[in-house]
């Protein structure tokens, strides 16, 4: 098995330079120390510079990008800045985000302009809940088709997706979704790419597991959920959880 993604999203924290200056740093080490995980950190914008240099063998990631590329769009960020500063990954479609009014629209169109500039997009797709109906399905379906739909095909060496069951977002392990229908959500991702483009792509995108993850059960997200990594929102920020995580995904891999 390949070594797992672990994105860290720190979201809209931490506040202080400080405390992004120790996290940092507890980063970098946790990184030298854990070999057999890819890890990106994704820090808010004005960190990202900061953070540059800092964070060991970890990845810099950004949150999200602008969706094109001409400058008149007000506090927006470009690809092309993101690049400046050493980000290689930029999560893209989370769920906050398109909280905020980001649509499918846009969001496919930045993740056109990521892959354009040669930024690996993590595409955050899931739903708001999960009724016995399964129409949650179709709208994942909807997510993954219109995020991807018209790519060319040599830009899927660098797609990630990232299924983040939004209902399982910021609370406590016990609220994650269960292993085993992780595992079959993300066939169900792989098949409708799959049905998009063809097995093979399918067959070698990233698809990693979001919400709720913690030291405590990112071993069995990984194991028995089979996903190829974990993003993680308030565990990435917190010292102690992120380096127990860590631990746990070395110690029983
Ligand atoms: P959480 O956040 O780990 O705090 O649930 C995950 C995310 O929103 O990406």
């Amino acid at each position: 098995m390949a070594a797992p993604y672990i994105v860290l999203n720190f979201k809209m924290a931490p506040e202080r330079r400080r405390e992004v200056l120790f996290l940092c740093k507890e980063i970098a080490k946790l990184s030298r120390a854990s070999r057999k995980v890819r890890m990106v950190a994704c820090p808010p914008f004005p960190y990202l510079s900061f953070a540059e240099g800092k964070i060991g063998a970890a990845t810099l990631g950004a949150q999200t990008l602008a969706c094109g590329g001409q400058t008149a769009q007000t506090g927006e960020v470009s690809a092309l800045m993101l690049k400046e500063f050493g980000v290689r990954f930029v999560i893209v479609g989370h769920s906050e985000r398109r909280a905020l009014g980001e649509d499918d629209v846009m969001i496919a169109a930045k993740v056109r302009r990521a892959l354009e500039r040669n930024l690996r997009p993590i595409i955050c797709v899931g739903e708001r809940e999960r009724t016995s109906e399964g129409d949650y399905l179709v709208h994942i379906a909807d997510q993954v088709q219109s995020a991807i739909q018209g790519l060319p095909p040599e830009f899927f060496s660098r797609v990630l997706f990232a299924y983040e069951p939004i209902w399982a977002i910021g609370k406590s392990a016990a609220d994650a979704l269960a292993p085993e229908e992780i595992h079959q959500t993300l066939l169900f991702i792989r098949k409708i790419i799959a049905d998009l483009f063809s097995r093979e792509i399918a067959s070698t995108i990233p698809v990693l597991y979001g919400g709720s993850v913690k030291a405590e059960n990112a071993r069995e997200l990984l194991t028995k959920g089979h996903a190829d990594g974990l993003l993680v929102g308030s565990a990435s920020i917190d010292k102690e959880e992120l380096g127990q995580l860590l631990k746990e995904l070395k110690t029983n891999r």
